[in-house]
């Protein structure tokens, strides 16, 4: 069984996956750690995100089995140098096979991202494109990093949202957008255990 969880960024598509691998027993893969990875390799090496040579060598180089020190992928930063480094097509096709054979091994996955239900598993048994109100979407990442201690301001967050979402909705190659056949899970006026009901549902119905 694979399960496809596609959405903007904060939109709770990352919490909704873990629950749902735990429900189904499903190995549980977020595919953006790839592309954080890559962009922490790239500055680790002392280049520029905005270099196709060096994105793509990061990407080839990459250990999928070690994505090592994840708490400073998930830094505000890392978030937009994942974003350039994800509208690279070269480094997308790099990741792609990873990402393909770990939804292919029993007894299954859920693989949460942008363009899983579109490129990756476009046969996934189910799909859910998560959605949410930017502002609340920023809001409840505002809410988790000054719980982690980062001093941010909520229109710092709403901003990165923004930028995000318009770079990854207006990419040339696999560009954020719900797959045909994806059931829409709006989260503005959900909470976890809300969200996780109405997937449960949808999968059901699938
Ligand atoms: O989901 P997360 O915020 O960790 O993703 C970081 C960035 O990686 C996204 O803004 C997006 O540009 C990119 N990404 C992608 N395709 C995926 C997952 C993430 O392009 N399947």
């Amino acid at each position: 069984m694979i399960i496809a969880i596609d959405g903007p960024a904060a939109s709770g598509k990352g919490t909704l996956a873990r629950r749902l691998a735990v429900r189904y027993g499903l190995r549980h893969l977020d595919t953006g750690m790839l592309y954080r990875a890559v962009a922490r390799a790239v500055i680790d090496a002392g280049a520029d995100v905005a270099d196709p040579a060096a994105r793509l060598a990061a990407a080839r180089a990459l250990d999928v089995t070690h994505l090592k020190d994840a708490a400073s992928l998930r830094e505000p930063g890392m978030g937009e140098a994942a974003s350039i480094v994800a509208a690279d097509p070269a480094v997308r096709a790099e990741i792609l096979a990873f990402q393909r054979g770990f939804a292919d091994q029993p007894p299954g996955a859920v693989l949460d991202g942008r363009d899983i239900g579109s490129v990756v598993c476009p046969g996934a048994d189910a799909k859910i494109f998560v959605t949410a109100a930017p502002e609340a979407r920023a809001e409840r990442r505002w809410r988790e990093l000054v719980g982690n201690g980062v001093a941010i301001s909520y229109e710092q967050v709403l901003d990165d949202i923004r930028r995000r979402d318009d770079r990854d909705t207006s990419r040339a190659v696999a560009p954020l957008r719900p797959a045909a056949d994806a059931h829409l899970l709006d989260t503005t006026e959900l909470d976890i255990e809300a969200a996780f009901r109405a997937a449960v549902d949808l999968i059901s119905g699938s």
